[in-house]
């Protein structure tokens, strides 16, 4: 059996528990450093197995040792937004949290491939790269998964269609300046320009693009969580079942889409080596210059990040 473990209990953390072990992908471990929490939580989803069926094995922990031997780890912990806030404004303690795991994970899982989730994603994502050592391709932030099921719930409930039947890509920086690719997305191989009008589109993609923070609005404390665990379970699956699934991510990127040295959504196979292949995509003037705008972003979050903390 394949052996995932999800440091941080939190929101995020436990709902990725429950669409992987629903799913039987692999034994589960639980990492958090509250007392108990983790272990609680491990205990309650094993006690729905006997009805679920689930035939991997979840257990809680506070000790980082527990997470030997995973194929991957997946990176929740942290705080999250409050109303107002920007993902950038979660930096200096969620990079704290995020150098400890990924000390620990090089230490004790240090074959494993690790998907980052803690925010501001394309950050987070670099400083666990520089504290783990891994190669590039092992470690991958997940957010176009996340930012593309919202764009494609969105048009699914717009036109009125089953929501799997829409295709979509994100890419660029998991924050408001993501660029939902409307050329590359589909109902069912139909382009959606076909289906809805040019201002409608916009206004999907609008709300695309601020659909975390509409979350933290409406529930005025913590952001979501049950399709950033989905998103999160996609993955492991993709993972852990050597799928070579096309998807975008937050990849490390050293001069694809002509950028260098970030983390940024690009589309990509993931398969059992994590980023087994980046797509480049030839895009359009405009399609560029928006990427261009959101790469923008995520280098002056680096250039914040540089201020306080340099690797080890
Ligand atoms: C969101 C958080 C997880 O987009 O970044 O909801």
């Amino acid at each position: 059996m394949r052996k995932v473990s999800i440091i941080g209990s939190g929101y995020v953390g436990a709902t990725a528990v429950y669409y992987i072990a629903e799913k039987n992908l692999a034994d589960i471990v639980m990492v958090d450093v509250v007392e108990g929490l983790p272990q609680a939580k491990a205990l309650d989803y094993l006690h729905a197995a006997p009805m679920r069926k689930y035939s991997v094995h979840i257990s809680g922990t506070n000790d980082y040792k527990k997470i030997a031997d995973s194929d991957v780890v997946v990176i929740t912990a942290g705080i999250p937004r409050k109303p107002g806030m920007d993902r950038m404004d979660l930096m200096k303690i969620n990079v704290d949290i995020a150098k400890k795991a990924s000390q620990a994970i090089a230490e004790y899982a240090p074959n494993a491939i690790v998907i980052v989730v803690s925010n501001p994603l394309d950050i987070i994502s670099m400083v666990t790269l520089q504290e783990s050592g891994f190669a590039l391709k092992r470690v991958v932030g997940m957010a176009g998964v996340l930012d593309a099921t919202r764009y494609r719930y969105f048009i699914a409930e717009k036109l009125g269609v089953w929501p799997g039947d829409v295709m979509a890509m994100v890419l660029g920086g998991h924050g408001d300046s993501m660029v939902p690719l409307t050329r590359f997305t589909r109902v069912n191989g139909i382009p959606v320009q076909e289906l809805l009008d040019a201002e409608t589109i916009e206004s999907l993609e609008n709300r695309t693009r601020t659909g975390g923070g509409e979350i933290v609005s409406l529930l005025k404390q913590g952001s979501a969580f049950y399709a950033p665990g989905a998103s999160v379970a996609k993955m492991v699956e993709a993972i852990v079942k050597d799928e070579k699934r096309v998807v975008p991510v937050s990849a490390y990127l050293r001069g694809e889409y002509g950028y260098n040295d970030i983390f940024l959504g690009v589309p990509v196979l993931l398969g059992k080596n994590g980023v087994e292949k980046i797509i480049e995509l030839e895009l359009t003037p405009e399609e560029k210059a928006a990427l261009d705008d959101s790469a923008l972003h995520v280098e002056k979050g680096v250039e914040e990040l540089r201020s306080f903390y340099s690797p080890g």
